[in-house]
């Protein structure tokens, strides 16, 4: 098959690198020239586990190429997957789609012969129907069809979940472009990965309910984490304990310092806002964007109080600003607000995380940035743990105490053991426990 991604962002290059690997020949298109000329370099412009390692070979066998001439990429292409950013419009919150219109009217210009154009950005319901209706009036005589194919990749993992999908959804009703689309999936069907066909519409509502639903579970478990503090149980056991049923799930029931990335926010606010077009009100999705709001402020609230509600002229050492670990991604990451919270209460910020750096000098202003943990914590009032990397599971406690001025640990993803951390001696505060 010739497939074709258009935009080389997150989810259009570890998509095309991945149908390349299935062994379809991919066109990569991206209007940053900067971008295309270092791609064709192997530099790769996102920090994804697998993924230089995944291009470098595919390219090398010919099968994955990169160009800016969304032209050439679209003639003669099987299907044309329009991967462009979705971000959420500035003063309103509802999804941007003007990336992905301008994507379908360029499209159109350059279609040959039956092609299934495929959006695999997160969309509102309908924008399935509205590409359609644009390539139709911009091409009466274009021979194609539409189909909704969500991603649901996460960041940092996300070679793994394209290739062991839980799922496939594809959405359609045109059996030609369904064809193309199995044809595509191929590898998956035959692994037999569970594959979803359904309508257009209600694959777009799936994303959008997918992450809702996930979103839920993580502000459900940090709100049973503050009711654990306040009656003296233990989070970690009550998700284990809830999460063994199998109705309920082990998986994002981890209470910590809130969600953030590049999808949660902005699709759950989304989704809010399409409920709101279709007065269909989901109220409990806006109750949990109000408590993962409320909640990253409140980190930084918890680190002040661990210090004596007071951190006026005290530094306060942080690792960890991404918003998950083994991303550089720094999209309305937690740490953005604690920072906030510390610096408005006249505390002093030092930093330190794996790979986030570079993006978070763009949205952290005022902190000293270091390159190590220990670095970080060299004369600091106070530890707090914001992302669980790796490398920060296994510190050596000892070390940090007599670095410290202060021996208090906060740790926001409960990665240390309150007995052993207060056997060496500190004062350690965790979430729900
Ligand atoms: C998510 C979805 O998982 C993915 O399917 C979708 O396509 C894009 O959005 P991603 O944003 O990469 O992926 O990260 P994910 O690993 O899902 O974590 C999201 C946030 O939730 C992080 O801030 C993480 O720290 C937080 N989280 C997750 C919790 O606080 N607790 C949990 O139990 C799980």
């Amino acid at each position: 098959m010739r497939v074709t991604m258009i935009g080389s962002g997150y989810v259009g290059l570890v998509s095309g690198a991945c149908f390349a690997d299935f062994g379809h020949d991919v066109t990569c298109v991206d209007k940053d020239q900067t971008k295309i000329d270092a791609l064709k370099q192997g530099k790769i412009p996102i920090y994804e586990p697998g993924l230089e390692a995944l291009v470098e070979n595919n390219v090398r066998a010919g099968r994955l190429t990169f160009t800016t001439d969304l032209k050439a990429g679209v003639v003669g292409a099987d299907a044309v997957f329009i991967a462009v950013g979705t971000p959420s419009r500035r003063g309103d919150g509802h999804a941007d789609l003007t990336y992905v219109h301008a994507a379908a009217e360029e499209i159109a210009q350059s279609l040959e012969g039956f092609t299934v154009i495929v959006n695999k950005s997160t969309v509102p319901v309908g924008t399935g129907d509205e590409v359609a209706r644009i390539v139709k009036e911009a091409n009466p005589q274009a021979d194609f069809a539409v189909v909704s194919n969500p991603e649901f990749l996460r960041e940092g993992a996300a070679i793994d979940d394209f290739k062991r999908p839980d799922r496939i959804v594809i959405g359609g009703d045109d059996a030609r472009g369904l064809e193309v689309m199995r044809e595509i999936y191929r590898p998956l069907y035959l692994n037999k990965s569970p594959i979803v066909e359904m309508s257009r519409r209600s694959a777009e509502l799936t994303k959008y309910a997918g992450n809702a639903f996930l979103a839920t579970k993580i502000s459900f478990i940090n709100e049973i984490a503050d009711l654990c503090e306040k009656v003296g149980g233990d989070v970690q056991d009550v998700a284990r304990g809830i999460g063994l049923d199998n109705r309920i799930g082990p998986k994002f029931l981890h209470a910590g310092p809130g969600y953030g990335g590049s999808c949660f926010p902005k699709d759950t606010l989304a989704l809010l806002k399409t409920s709101q077009d279709y007065d269909a009100p989901q109220r409990i999705v806006e109750a949990v964007v109000s408590v993962n709001d409320n909640r990253k402020r409140a980190m930084g609230r918890k680190i002040i109080n661990a210090l004596d509600g007071d951190v006026r002229g005290k530094t306060v050492a942080l690792l960890g600003l991404t918003f998950k670990p083994n991303t550089d991604d720094m999209r309305d990451s937690p740490s953005i607000a604690i920072v906030q919270t510390l610096q408005d209460a006249g505390a002093k910020v030092k930093v330190y995380d794996p790979q986030g750096e570079e993006q978070a000098r763009l949205v952290l202003q005022d902190v000293e940035y270091c390159s190590s943990p220990y670095e970080a914590v060299e004369g600091a009032d106070a530890l707090s743990i914001v992302t669980e990397w790796d490398e920060f599971r296994a510190l050596d406690l000892r070390r940090v105490l007599t670095m410290l001025k202060q021996p208090v640990l906060v740790d926001l993803r409960n990665i240390y053991d309150r007995d052993q951390a207060e056997s060496l001696g500190y004062k350690y505060v965790g979430i729900g426990r």
